[in-house]
């Protein structure tokens, strides 16, 4: 199922994701097991409604504000019950979700990543579908059809998906640049690396910033998509391009060479730390998700005149795409509530409150760009026109399995730098979780 999956929709493009209204159906099967329960009740069913995410704190936590604040508004007789757990890509609260589910003891709805990390909870049967949120919310007249078809399995729905992030993203200072003398994209990794050169010669001695673990795991898949290109990129996932090809070593090498011009960084350390190193100066360039943009604007800084975005070099028109999305956990205390929620994420109203303050662009097609900022502008506009490859580290290409198979090995290279063991660890993960 997984790798059918990946195989069908890791490289489409928007004309291919449905972004106009779709007529066809992706409606649930017949004989799908209906919900009961979906709460229409004026205010709200009642209760409270615990929701998990790791959207814990600063730039993150405000996208969160602005959907709890919506919440109580539009359900007052809920009480919202935040549950998130501090830790970027869900670093510490998938550990934390994992043990809560496996004792029975499940939020009412939680964050999970449309793709691969998603079938992991369906097919180990601890969420329930939520077709006839879908349905109320519009269905595929307002979801792309390729991303409905992320979060679902034999016909039945099993999220709301509430945004949609580019992981694909340099951000950098504008003053380093300039002092570096640079003033031009670099269209490749070698000539991105010999940018670094500059910056280290005008003295700044960590062009690029990164932080613990996930992050190193989402640069590494940048430096993939660079390589490999989006179509045997996109092979990796189902078998098609093999994971010890001479690309993938050569990405291993580029990425050995990139880490040289990189601050320290500890397991632990969250991405804001290396995103802050770019706004205070301290470092030229950072790989970040979107989510970045949300930082920049929450510490004053001006686009251009302070900070500028382009695709990671040598992957220009091509969106390394992720979506968060939220569940109906099995065994949920309040699934009413738990509906709630669901329909105030896949509203209009929710999505624009959310997405403006996260720096992702809603996931539903009837929200207008002209409401968002640029850089979110720029971003819906290149998820119409761009090919479409699914992010490692941000659960839409791998399981979770494979995902902490590759941060191990990302990890371990952290510390060896030895890239031909760490193509040998891949390669072994694939084949683990491949099968
Ligand atoms: C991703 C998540 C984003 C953002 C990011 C950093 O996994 O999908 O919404 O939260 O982690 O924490």
């Amino acid at each position: 199922m997984r790798n059918r999956f990946v195989a069908t929709v890791a490289v489409a493009t928007v004309a291919a994701l449905g972004l106009a209204a779709c007529g066809s159906s992706n409606t649930p099967e017949q004989g799908a097991a209906p919900n009961t329960s979906l709460a229409t009740k004026a205010g709200g069913a009642g209760g409270d409604v615990g929701v998990f995410t790791w959207w814990a704190a600063g730039s993150e936590k405000e996208g969160l504000d602005a959907l709890e604040k919506l919440f109580k508004e539009k359900y007052p007789n809920n009480n919202f019950v935040n549950l998130a757990v501090a830790g970027g890509a869900g670093s510490n609260a998938k550990a934390k979700l994992a043990s809560d589910l496996q004792n029975n003891q499940p939020p009412d709805s939680f964050q999970g990543h449309a793709g691969a990390e998603l079938l992991d909870y369906i097919d180990a049967g601890q969420i329930e579908p939520v077709n006839d949120v879908i349905t109320a919310l519009g269905g595929d007249q307002v979801f792309p059809k390729n991303l409905l078809e992320r979060i679902t399995v034999n016909g039945n729905i099993y999220s709301v998906p509430s945004n949609i992030h580019r992981a694909n993203v340099v951000w950098a200072n504008s003053e380093v640049l300039k002092k570096a003398g640079i003033n031009s994209v670099p269209k490749d990794i070698a000539s991105w690396m010999a940018d670094m050169d500059k910056v280290k010669a005008s003295g700044v001695s960590t062009p690029l910033s990164i932080a613990g673990s996930w992050t190193q795991v989402q640069l590494f898949e940048t430096v993939l998509i660079s390589t490999l290109g989006p179509e045997k990129y996109s092979g990796l996932f189902d078998g098609k391009t093999a994971w010890d090809s001479a690309e993938v070593k050569q990405a291993a090498a580029d990425y050995k060479k990139l880490l040289t011009y990189a601050n320290t960084a500890s397991d632990g350390d969250d991405w804001p730390v290396a995103t802050d190193m770019v706004i205070d100066g301290k470092a030229a360039y950072n790989v970040m998700g979107d989510w970045a943009v949300a930082e920049f604007t929450a510490k004053g800084k001006k686009e251009q005149t302070d900070y500028q975005y382009f695709p990671v070099p040598g992957q220009d028109g091509v969106f390394d795409f992720l979506a968060d999305s939220f569940t109906l956990p099995k065994g949920a205390k309040n699934p009413g509530g738990a509906k709630d929620w669901l329909m105030l994420v896949g509203s209009a109203d929710g999505q624009k409150a959310f997405n403006m303050a996260k720096g992702s662009i809603p996931a539903r097609t009837d929200v207008p760009p002209t409401d968002f900022p640029p850089y979110q502008q720029s971003a819906m506009e290149a998820f119409k026109s761009n090919t479409i490859v699914s992010s490692i580290a941000h659960g839409a290409a791998v399981s979770l399995a494979w995902n902490a198979d590759i941060t191990t090995a990302i990890s371990k290279f952290y510390t060896t730098k030895d890239d031909a063991t760490l193509v040998t660890d891949l390669t072994a993960a694939a084949k683990k979780n491949l099968g």
